[in-house]
């Protein structure tokens, strides 16, 4: 019988039935912490040109949510950027990535460890913001490493409309890619048109911290489970349906 201070843990590896040890509490608390010896982190990207506006703000708030949850974090400021759109040459399907050697690439690197990934932008005319979609397309794109499990989640500022549009819009990066999107209590958004406005929001601000909390814990929930039960299987041979005979 498990209680408190006698438990049954299973050690999983990849996708072999995994055995059942049992060990006392203490054993399975450093069982789990040497599983979670690798700090888990989230990169959050600023799709605003504004470095302090409302975008920074609501991210800023899931940001210290997550760090609180003993999360890793990094911000990487994109709408302030040069970033030009995808030129579909195909050259990342041979090098893996973008020929244009830019933030894209630079950040690419950090996606690749990160645990999560947060994308916040403003809205402008019902969508996101035009820098920000040049970066995503392109890096979401150029990439080939894996990004099953590693959970996604869009934060949207907007002074008035269009932020449920824009919201759809980002999500649609993460389940393209195998990528869990993170939920909150409401859909993720602020409303304001300066980072003060932004301030008096306060149900966004709450959902943004929801947001953040529960994005700490599926990352967690994700590494027990990949090391219990091994990631979903693949399927050996990529479908990719365009037609051909032209029908
Ligand atoms: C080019 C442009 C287009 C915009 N379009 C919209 C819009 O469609 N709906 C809206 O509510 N606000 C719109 N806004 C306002 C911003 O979305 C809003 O102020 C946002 O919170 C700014 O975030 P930031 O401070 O992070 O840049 C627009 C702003 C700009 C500059």
């Amino acid at each position: 019988m498990a209680d408190k201070n006698n438990v049954r843990i299973h050690i999983g590896t990849g996708r072999k039935a995994p055995s059942e040890i049992r060990v006392t509490a203490a054993d399975a608390a450093g069982y789990f912490k040497h599983k979670r010896s690798k700090k888990m982190k989230v990169l959050l990207i600023n799709g605003s040109p504004k470095a302090n506006g409302c975008t920074a703000r609501a991210l800023k708030e899931v940001e210290t949510a997550l760090q609180k949850e003993g999360i890793e974090t990094e911000t990487i400021h994109v709408g302030n950027k040069d970033v030009r759109g995808c030129i579909a040459c195909g050259s990342c399907s041979k090098t893996g990535k973008c020929v244009f050697n830019d933030i894209v690439n630079e950040t690419a690197v950090k996606f690749e460890e990160a645990d999560g990934l947060v994308i916040g932008s403003p809205v402008y005319y019902a969508s996101a913001n035009g820098t920000l979609v040049s970066f995503l397309d392109r890096l979401f794109y150029s990439t080939s490493f894996s990004k099953k499990m590693k959970v996604g989640a869009s934060v949207v500022s907007c002074r008035r409309g269009g932020n449920t549009a824009t919201f759809d819009e980002l999500n649609k990066y993460f389940t393209i890619s195998q990528m869990p999107v993170v939920s909150s209590k409401y859909w993720n958004m602020v409303h304001g048109f300066t980072a003060e406005d932004v301030e008096k929001d306060l149900e966004g601000l709450q959902t943004m911290r929801v947001l953040g909390r529960n994005m700490a814990f599926l990352i967690k929930a994700i590494s027990l489970a990949k090391a219990e039960y091994g990631l979903p299987e693949n399927e050996e041979v990529r479908c990719f349906t365009s037609f051909p005979d032209g029908l």
